[in-house]
């Protein structure tokens, strides 16, 4: 289980798991389509996410070398680089699951390199989501009770998030995969329903590691692609580490990391 499942899954959140295994879906909400014009204009320039002078060692290993990086609300950006480079070091730095030696990180103009502990914790499941390579979905717990997940912890209403998961995996294709377990699911679905996760707190920033990195070439385009959908229908914002280059292209900015540094804008 990596880090970031382990930080949300505490003693008291497995208890109310535990006690919420059964649940009657009743009802899909409509999601009100946001893509006014006006919301597009004011949420296309607006700075969200930025880190100035991250560096990180590991050792004597120096793995991030003084890193400036900026990501604006409703944007699609894409890191690419060689293995080692330091891609995931600095996308979980600046997920709040690692912590840099030296450098600021904010998000929404909030310090988070700042925040530790609880405050953390709490921070990082509201206005983060997170997809990675290997889902890490539980696999005693069905696709629905999975998305849930994160909006229990949170401690939402767990009628509204049951109703929120229900609405995501019907609109990422999944209607009728509600009940059953990871194990059930193919390797496409299985990253649909840990897409539906990331999303459930409606997060600010949501943060993918290698997402296509397990799903054969169709699949890892239609990801790519509902991520681009998704930017376009509710200005989600997108940090996506990936070492295919023709996906990122699909980004509207690819970031170059070469020993550490970002090396050019694409
Ligand atoms: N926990 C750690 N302890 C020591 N060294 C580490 C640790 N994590 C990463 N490294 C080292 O830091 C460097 C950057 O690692 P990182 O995982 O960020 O690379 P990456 O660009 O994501 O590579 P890949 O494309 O292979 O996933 C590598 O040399 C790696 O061995
Ligand atoms: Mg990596």
């Amino acid at each position: 289980m990596n880090e970031w499942l382990k930080s949300l899954i505490t003693k008291k959140s497995f208890f109310f798991l535990s006690k919420c295994r059964t649940i009657p879906v009743t009802k899909i909400l409509r999601q009100a389509d946001l893509c006014g014009s006006f919301l597009i204009i004011n949420s296309y320039f607006r700075l969200m996410l930025t880190g100035r002078k991250i560096s990180k060692h590991y050792g004597s290993l120096h793995v991030l070398k003084s890193v400036d990086i900026e990501i604006n609300k409703a944007e699609v950006v894409s890191i690419v680089g060689s293995s080692g480079a330091g891609k995931s070091t600095l996308l979980h730095i600046l997920g709040t699951l690692d912590k840099p030696d030296g450098g600021e990180i904010s998000l929404n103009g909030q310090r988070v390199d700042k925040l530790s502990g609880k405050a953390l914790s709490r921070f990082r499941n509201k206005n983060m989501g997170f997809i990675f390579q290997f889902h890490h979905l539980l696999p005693e717990f069905t696709a629905l009770e999975n998305v849930c997940i994160p909006g229990w912890i949170a401690g939402n209403k767990k009628k509204e998030t049951e109703d929120r998961a229900a609405e995501l995996l019907t609109m990422l294709g999944l209607k009728d995969r509600f009940g059953n377990k990871p194990s059930q699911l193919s390797g496409g679905e299985q990253q649909r329903v840990a897409v539906a996760r990331a999303l459930v707190n409606k997060p600010a920033i949501i943060m993918a590691d290698e997402p296509t990195g397990n799903l054969d070439s169709a699949n890892a385009k239609d990801l790519h692609q509902l991520f681009i959908d998704l930017r376009n229908k509710y200005q989600q914002t997108f940090l996506i580490v990936t070492h295919n280059e023709q996906l990122a292209a699909m980004s509207d900015r690819v970031l170059h990391m070469k020993d550490g540094k970002i090396v050019e804008n694409g």
